[in-house]
């Protein structure tokens, strides 16, 4: 019998990603594994808040890792956003001997981390978002589960833009980040991509490239819109009226954040569940987990917040060249 080395927490928070389950169910599991006792703390920030905080044992998390969402809830929670709220939730931890707790989800949660770590609790945080939109890591827990999701969507309508001789404007997620639509863009073939990062609003070039596309004899055009940029309908409709080819507008939402995470979510997630435990066991405190050059690394949380995302620009311009027609130009 291995005597206690401490008391690890993990929640679950801000949008669900595919594989946050696999990632809770590594950190409990290595936990107890290294002798800590480990807790599951439902609706995330809320939980702390309402004391929904659990023993876990090693059982609890089996059958857990195949499924999408997350089982300890999550939630994004209004007082904990205001400074009272992390008071109050850093108190909580140290009333009941909580000595790190990990959080798994995207950047809005890790800002909560960060400034709870300023009261004094120990935070490590694991990336998990399907939007691929935070700096200091190349990967995050659901992004992969989300972009193959999202690209069978994508193949169903562009057969039936096909038949109908139609265009498609199809909008993925991604609130600030166009990556879900830069690798739809280049996983489904799309003849444009429109991406927050790039966007400049000249809706006259996209129209002329379909415009063009159409007088080569291209029957069907399918362009990836991102959340970030919306409007969907209203470049369906506007697409319409210029070109004078039947268009329509399809908004994948939720569905690309649910489904059973795929083998590369689950792997690294769980690996990421394991190092934030092992981080903890060589005594780190305030740090990310996540991924550089292809290995599981970790970094100071003040360090991460000073990173910035951008856009792969090789990504974005092999996603162009492939989906622009070349028949038209005199090489
Ligand atoms: O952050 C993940 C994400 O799915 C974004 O792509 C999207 O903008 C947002 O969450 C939607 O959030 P909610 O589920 O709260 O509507």
């Amino acid at each position: 019998m291995i005597d206690c080395k401490g008391k690890i927490a993990v929640l679950t928070s801000g949008g669900d990603a595919p594989g946050m389950n696999a990632a809770v169910r590594a950190v409990v599991r290595t936990g107890i594994a290294k002798g800590y006792e480990v807790y599951g703390v439902k609706r995330g920030y809320n939980g702390i808040l309402n004391k929904e905080i659990d023993l876990m044992t090693f059982r609890d998390v089996s059958e857990k890792l195949q499924h999408g969402g997350t089982f300890l809830f999550t939630a994004r929670s209004a007082e904990f956003g205001e400074d009272e709220g992390k008071r109050k939730a850093a108190a909580i931890c140290k009333e009941l001997g909580i000595d790190s707790l990990v959080v798994i989800g995207g950047d809005g949660s890790f800002k909560g981390a960060k400034d709870l770590s300023k009261y004094g609790v120990n935070v490590i945080g694991i990336p998990g978002t399907i939007d691929l939109d935070i700096a200091y890591t190349e990967y995050t827990i659901g992004f992969d589960t989300a972009v193959n999701t999202a690209m069978e969507a994508i193949d169903k309508i562009r057969e039936t833009s096909n038949s109908h001789e139609r265009c498609s404007v199809i909008e993925v997620m991604g609130r600030s980040s166009g990556y879900i639509a830069l690798w739809c863009g280049i996983a489904n073939g799309a003849e444009q991509i429109l991406l927050p990062e790039k966007y400049n609003n000249d809706w006259e070039k996209i129209i002329e490239e379909i415009k063009k596309n159409r007088a080569i004899g291209m029957t069907h055009q399918v362009i990836i819109n991102a959340e970030g940029i919306g409007h969907s309908y209203g470049l369906a409709k506007r697409i319409e009226e210029a070109t004078g080819i039947e268009t329509r507008a399809s908004i994948l939402g939720h569905m690309q954040r649910g489904g059973s995470p795929t083998a590369r979510d689950r792997v690294c997630a769980s690996v990421m569940g394991s190092y934030a435990v092992d981080i903890i066991d060589q005594g780190k405190k305030n740090r990310l987990v996540g991924y550089k050059n292809g290995s599981v690394y970790d970094v100071d949380i003040d360090e991460a917040f000073a990173m910035e995302k951008s856009i792969d620009d090789y990504q974005y311009t092999v996603a162009n060249i492939l989906g622009t027609r070349c028949d038209y130009k005199v090489i």
